[in-house]
């Protein structure tokens, strides 16, 4: 497995983790009506385990996958500047929305995770073909 992915699966995972408890953490709170404050959590969790759990997850197994050329993957800065993306991007909307911060934070975050979809598919793109081509 190449050292991109192993970076995307084991982040994937600690994602997983924190998103399961804080699923976990609200389940609780609504069955033992703690206090409402954790109902902010919601964004957070929902953050962390689409954008974090699923797509990460899947960013790093295609990275692995995907054809290659011979036996290069071609050129692999564009999949590495997606990793960097996609987690600083996830990072300032979960804290954005958590802490309440001004709009433009959780904005900015968004459109890092864009760049990081675009970043992923100027690497993912021309691997996509028949065998032998
Ligand atoms: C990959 C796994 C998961 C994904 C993608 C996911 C995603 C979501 C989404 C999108 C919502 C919002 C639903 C809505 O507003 O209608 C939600 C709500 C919630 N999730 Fe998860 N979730 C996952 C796993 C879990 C787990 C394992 C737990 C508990 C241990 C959990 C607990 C909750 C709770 C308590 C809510 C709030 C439900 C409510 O509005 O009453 N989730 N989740």
């Amino acid at each position: 497995m190449p050292r991109l992915s192993t970076w995307f699966i084991k982040a994937s995972l600690i994602y997983l983790a924190t998103g399961f408890t804080l699923g976990a953490l609200m389940l609780a709170n609504k069955g033992l009506r703690l206090d409402p404050a954790f109902w902010r959590l919601l964004p957070v969790h929902i953050e962390l385990l689409l954008t974090g759990w699923i797509v990460q997850l899947a960013m790093g197994v295609a990275f692995w996958i995907l054809p290659r050329f011979q036996s290069s993957r071609g050129d692999v800065r564009p999949a590495w500047a997606a990793f960097a993306l996609l987690n600083g991007g996830l990072l300032l909307v979960a804290a954005g929305t958590l802490l309440g911060a001004p709009g433009w934070i959780a904005l900015a975050g968004r459109l890092a995770e864009v760049a990081a979809v675009a970043a992923f598919a100027l690497n993912a793109w021309p691997r996509v073909k028949p065998i032998g081509v």
